[in-house]
Formats: structure tokens, C-alpha cells, sequence
């Protein structure tokens, strides 16, 4: 396998899907692991307590801005590969906090390429031809889909609509650029919205199941028809690995899970196998726990990913259809009761109250 002994350099590896990422790298790869990650509310050490002891994993708190502490990550580690997730992710905190998403997710991409730049140019001919910068983007940047319209591909000129998607969209020009002028070797996967074990619970899917466990009303903005396309998390990890192995240099490389559905569906699905797995007489059925509440602003209608060239290219796939990660994904919230209240701290619920006391009933 391509890769499997090179070390590699991940930013934001205690997030949701970089996490996951970790852990799917070094179950099947030998090299070094350093994780630099912020540990901002979205992180959470507790999600790779299971590398306890294993010394090919290290995690290193810092900020991805800090263009030192980058350079002298690169100087000491000595990277082949760098997969960059760290960033400011949930939309709806963008429209609140702008200014957070424009540091981290643009200065912030720009430092660590600007240092990667650096460290890359002065690798040896052989060490230069492996190395891999690959960034890990969202299929916001290309803004929203009328019902009809088809299917993003990667060449639907961008439009992104939330700050989010700006940011992301400029994180994205940056490394198209840096590859273009400087010849840094890059990789961009925009993906469509993930689901799956330690997806913080601001996110759709965990809110409503835990909201559902505990009876709480469940808040679907607007009318409930936005649609998204939706991947379990461990497919995408493999996307990324398999454009870490074989994807062309400079290109980008659109992930999605085939499973596009409405926002009101999928909490429905949800209230029935919360039912399922936890029935409770004093709740009842839950899909009775559905409030449409004020809608968010700018709210892209609908997501959709044409994912035909990695898998022509590269051969992926996703494994896993919506129901059957979402069965898995609500069982996994259910045992793991620990973990939800190590990060539902007091700052995760000045959030929740701040982002839904305003939104009324419609
Ligand atoms: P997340 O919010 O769960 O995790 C982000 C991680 O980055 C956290 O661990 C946080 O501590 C860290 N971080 C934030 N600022 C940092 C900084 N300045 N320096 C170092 N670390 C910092 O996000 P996620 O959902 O795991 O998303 C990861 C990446 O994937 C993001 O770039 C996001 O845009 C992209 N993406 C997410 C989705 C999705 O559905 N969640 C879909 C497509 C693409
Ligand atoms: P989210 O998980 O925030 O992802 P994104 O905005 O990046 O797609 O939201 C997914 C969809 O669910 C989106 O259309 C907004 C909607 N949504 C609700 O209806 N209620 C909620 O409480 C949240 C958090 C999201």
C-alpha cells in the first residue's frame, strides 16, 4: 500500500471527522501520526482515548495560525503527507461569528501552506515527488441546487452562500493557487454532509437523537424540504486515503454518499429508530417532538454531489446507504452516554439556548 509507512501531519484530528480519520489512518497504516489540533470546543481529546499507548501517535495542541510553531512541527516531524481538516465548521455559528471562520479556515489554510511551502521546498527530488498536501473542503462552496438541477461536479463554478462557504471557498483558492504558482503538490476533496461517532451534537443528525432520547422538541428550520446528500464518516476517511494514494496532483475530487434526502426525513427516520431502541410510554411517539422554528438565514435549498470521478479514478465508493449508517450512528449515540456529557459543557448549552431561544414557532 502507497504511503503506508510515511509520516503524516493532521490538523484538527480531535474534531468529527478527523478523528475518525486518525483512527482510520493507524488501523491501517505504520508511520508516525502527529495531530496538531487547537482544541477548541469542537475537539475533543476523549475521542482518541483508544490510542492510548500507542507511539506512533502524537497529538500536539496548537494553532494551526501560529506559523512558528507550524514550521517547527515540519522541522522536527517531518511530514510526507499533510491531511488538513482543522477549520470552524457549523454554519449557523458562521452567521453569528463570522470573524472565527475567516482566521481559522483562511489565514489559517494560508499559514499552513505558506509553511508547508517552505518545508516542501527544500525536501530532497524523491521527498519532494511524495509529498502530499491534501485539503479536506465541503460541497458548500458551490453554493445551492434548485430540485431539478443536477448534481455538483468539479467544475460548477463556486458560489458559496454562508460565511462557512466563503471561508472554505477561499481555503480552497488558496491551495489551488499555491499548487498553480508554486508548484506545492495539493489535493482538494469537497464532500457532502457527514454523519457518524463523535459528530459534536450542534450538527443535525446528533442533536435530534439526542434531543429524541430526552424528549426534547426537535427544531427543524424552515419547512423541513432542504435537502442534503449525506456519507457515513468512514467512507469518506477512505475517499481521502484513496486520493492521498492516487489522486492526480492539483486536482480536485468531489465525495458524496448517493443518498440525497429532506431535512424533515431524515429527523423522521431518526424519531423511529430512537422509538425502536428506546421506547418510553411518558415520551411517546417521538416524531411527535417535531417544531418547525424559524428558518435559517440564506438556508441552501439543496446539496448534491456527482461523485462519478473518484470513483472512475480511484475506484471508491461509499459502502454503507443512509439507513443502515444511521441505524449505526443512533445505536452509537445511545451507549455512548459518557462521551455526550463530557462535551456537553456549559458553553455547549450557551450555544444551543443562544442559537434556538430566537427561533420561534412557525
Ligand atoms: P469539527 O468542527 O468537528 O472539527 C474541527 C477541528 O479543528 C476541531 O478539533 C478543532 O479543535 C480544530 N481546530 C479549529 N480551529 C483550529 C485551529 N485554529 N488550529 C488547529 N485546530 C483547530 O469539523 P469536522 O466536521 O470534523 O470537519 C473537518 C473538516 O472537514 C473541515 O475542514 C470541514 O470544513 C470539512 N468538511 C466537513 C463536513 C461535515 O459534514 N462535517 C463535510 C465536508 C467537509
Ligand atoms: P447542519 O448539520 O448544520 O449541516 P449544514 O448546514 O452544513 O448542511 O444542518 C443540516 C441541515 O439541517 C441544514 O439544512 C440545516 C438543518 N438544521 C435544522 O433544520 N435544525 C437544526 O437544529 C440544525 C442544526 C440544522
Amino acid at each position: 500500500m502507497k504511503n503506508a509507512n510515511h509520516a503524516i501531519l493532521v490538523t484538527g484530528g480531535a474534531g468529527f471527522i478527523g478523528s475518525n480519520f486518525v483512527l482510520h489512518w493507524l488501523r491501517r497504516r505504520q508511520g508516525a501520526l502527529v495531530n496538531l489540533d487547537l482544541l477548541t470546543y469542537a475537539g475533543n481529546p476523549g475521542n482518541l482515548a483508544s490510542l492510548h499507548g500507542d507511539s506512533r501517535y502524537i497529538p500536539l495542541r496548537g494553532d494551526i495560525c501560529d506559523a512558528e510553531l507550524v514550521a517547527s512541527i515540519l522541522r522536527e516531524h517531518r511530514p510526507a503527507l499533510i491531511v488538513h481538516f482543522a477549520a470552524e465548521s457549523h454554519v449557523d455559528r458562521s452567521i453569528a461569528d463570522p470573524g472565527a471562520f475567516i482566521h481559522t479556515n483562511v489565514q489559517g489554510t494560508f499559514t499552513l501552506l505558506e509553511q508547508a511551502r517552505r518545508y516542501w521546498s527544500e525536501l530532497n527530488e524523491d521527498e519532494r515527488k511524495a509529498f502530499r498536501f491534501l485539503h479536506v473542503s465541503t460541497d458548500e462552496v458551490y453554493g445551492t441546487l434548485a430540485p431539478d438541477d443536477p448534481a455538483f461536479s468539479e467544475t460548477t463554478p463556486y458560489a458559496p452562500n454562508s460565511p462557512y462557504a466563503a471561508s472554505k471557498a477561499a481555503s480552497d483558492h488558496l491551495v489551488r493557487a499555491y499548487h498553480h504558482t508554486y508548484g506545492l503538490p495539493v489535493l482538494t476533496t469537497n464532500c457532502s454532509n457527514n454523519y457518524g461517532p463523535f459528530q459534536f451534537p450542534e450538527k443535525l443528525i446528533p442533536l435530534m437523537i439526542l434531543n429524541a432520547l430526552e424528549g426534547k422538541p426537535l427544531p427543524v428550520y424552515g419547512d423541513g424540504s432542504n435537502v442534503r446528500d449525506w456519507l457515513y464518516v468512514d467512507d469518506h476517511c477512505a475517499a481521502i486515503c484513496a486520493v492521498l494514494d492516487q489522486g492526480r496532483v492539483g486536482e480536485t475530487y468531489n465525495i458524496g454518499g448517493n443518498s440525497e434526502r429532506k431535512n424533515l426525513d431524515v429527523v423522521r427516520t431518526i424519531c423511529d429508530l430512537v422509538d425502536e431502541f428506546r421506547p418510553d410510554a411518558a415520551i411517546g411517539p417521538r416524531d411527535r417532538l417535531i417544531k418547525f422554528v424559524t428558518d435559517r438565514p440564506g438556508h441552501d435549498l439543496r446539496y448534491a454531489i456527482d461523485a462519478s470521478k473518484i470513483t472512475r479514478e480511484l475506484g471508491w465508493r461509499p459502502s454503507l446507504q443512509f439507513e443502515a449508517g444511521l441505524r449505526e450512528t443512533v445505536s452509537w449515540y445511545l451507549e455512548n452516554s459518557a462521551w455526550i456529557e463530557s462535551v456537553r459543557t456549559g458553553a455547549y448549552r450557551d450555544w444551543i439556548r443562544q442559537n434556538y431561544e430566537e427561533r420561534v414557532p412557525r
